[in-house]
């Protein structure tokens, strides 16, 4: 199995972070392949809670080397923080991480971009992103003139790259914002220090991630490549335009990492046993009501990233059914289902009614999307705690009966069942 792979099914934050960490062990390399520090993936070790942005979910196993890799984007304010947040608690993740030269870095410019367009309606709805400057530096990468890559932290045009970025960026701030006051915020000597600063730090860091793993597989090691948000949130695959700026479903593990598809051979899709949502956009199974809250409270539903609450719903098949298939999804591990204990009735959406219609596919518009009714099924809660299940004879018939539905919906067998946070709290189905 040279290439393994965690993919997000959903929104986002369906504990690909507690499933990365746990699977590790079994793998000589975990690549951070997109994204940045938009994603907050929470690993619990014991007593302690481990709340990654940048940093590869591998990084508390020392004998696991860990990359970021050319798809993501770095804001190394944030990367050196959470680097020697994790020193300060006995952690050594300069060990065992490896940056990519080629990752483009978020600068102090597009933080100000995210945040000036913070309030803008697209579609009637702001898309309510995380404000870590992700969309803006994307974009900046793909029109290339005003990109800054980590390589560009340790060479000596440094000062004149920012300097001639500073000035087109206070004039487009400007516009963009309506107000002089962010674009004044932008000092290119002061920039400038900064970054000298972080190639100090990161510098030693750096390599060439790509051969690195090419030359790993060719060597017959294991990778495990962990996506970050869900595939539901893939710029040209997801609920556009309430979507990230990456492909961040399973077709983005081999542009942003340079593995090529041919050695990825487990795609393991990670789904809640309901839905979640944080930011802007359409949610079909959306709940507006105590259910909805009873969710949030005992799934404890806040983002790990901006601590906003999630919007909570039923578990919605045709979107996940969607999301296995493009994300070549050959295993289901469903989480949460400690959750859902508590409930006595719970529903599974299995289609959509669109002007009358029933639909079984994910339609491909954030507005048909939004007028789409959930066509329900409801099933009957367990009403027992799951969270000292260990094996799937743990587990009440009412429980078994949920995880085969949700199986055949969605056409992948379930592989893993979580019951709680902790690393023991898992089930691997036979
Ligand atoms: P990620 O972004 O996909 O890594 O997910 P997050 O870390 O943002 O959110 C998942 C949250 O659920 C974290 O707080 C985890 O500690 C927690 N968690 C993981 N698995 C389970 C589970 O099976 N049950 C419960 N109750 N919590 C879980
Ligand atoms: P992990 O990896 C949940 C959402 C934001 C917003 C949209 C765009 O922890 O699952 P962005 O800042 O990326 O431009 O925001 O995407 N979003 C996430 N939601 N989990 C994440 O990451 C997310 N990363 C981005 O809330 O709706
Ligand atoms: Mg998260």
């Amino acid at each position: 199995m040279p290439a393994a792979c965690v993919i997000g099914l959903q929104w986002g934050d369906e504990a690909k972070g507690k499933l990365v960490d746990l699977l590790a062990p079994q793998h000589d390399h975990v690549v951070r392949y997109q994204g940045g520090a938009n994603a907050g993936h929470t690993v619990v070790d014991g007593d302690e809670v481990y709340k990654l942005h940048h940093l590869p979910s591998g990084i508390l196993h020392s004998s696991v080397q860990n990359y970021i890799t050319p798809g993501v984007v770095i804001e190394p304010t944030t990367l050196i923080q959470e680097l020697d947040q994790l020193q300060q608690r006995g952690v050594r993740p300069r060990e065992n991480l490896i940056i990519s030269q080629r990752a483009h870095l978020v600068m102090p410019w597009h933080l100000l971009e995210d945040q000036a367009m913070r309030d803008e309606a697209v579609q009637g709805e702001s898309i309510g992103t995380t404000l870590r400057g992700i969309g803006p530096c994307y974009r900046d990468k793909v029109g290339r003139n005003f990109a800054v890559r980590a390589i560009d932290l340790v060479q000596d045009d440094l000062p004149q790259r920012i300097e001639t970025i500073v000035q087109a960026k206070r004039t487009y701030l400007a516009a963009l914002s309506g107000r002089s006051e962010l674009a004044e915020q932008l000092n290119a000597q002061e920039i400038t220090r900064t970054a000298l600063k972080w190639g100090e730090q990161l510098g030693p860091l750096l390599g060439d991630t790509t051969h690195l793993l090419l030359d790993a597989l060719d060597a017959g090691q294991q990778l495990l490549m962990e996506g970050a948000q869900g595939s539901l949130l893939d710029i040209d695959h997801g609920t556009f335009p309430f979507v990230t700026s990456s492909n961040s479903s399973g077709v983005g593990i081999s542009s942003g990492s340079g593995v090529p598809s041919k050695w990825i051979q487990r795609v393991l899709g990670v789904a809640k046993a309901y839905s979640t949502r944080v930011g802007g956009g359409p949610f079909p199974t959306e709940l507006h009501d105590d259910v909805g809250d009873k969710i949030r409270k005992l799934g404890n539903e806040f983002g790990t990233t901006t601590g906003r609450p999630r919007r909570c719903g039923w578990f919605d098949a045709v979107a996940v059914r969607y999301t296995a298939r493009l994300s070549g999804i050959s295993g289901l591990a469903l989480m949460m289902m400690d959750v859902l204990s508590h409930l006595e009735e719970i529903q599974v959406c299995v289609g959509y009614e669109v002007d009358g219609q029933r639909v079984d596919r994910f339609p491909c518009d954030a507005g048909t999307l939004r007028d789409a009714k959930p066509i329900y099924e409801t099933h009957q809660g367990w009403m027992h705690d799951v969270s000292n299940a260990r094996s799937m004879d743990d587990l009440p018939p009412l429980a078994l009966a949920y995880l085969k539905r949700v199986s055949e919906l969605v056409g992948v067998p379930v592989e893993v069942v979580s019951v709680g946070p902790d690393r023991e709290q898992t089930i691997f189905a036979a």
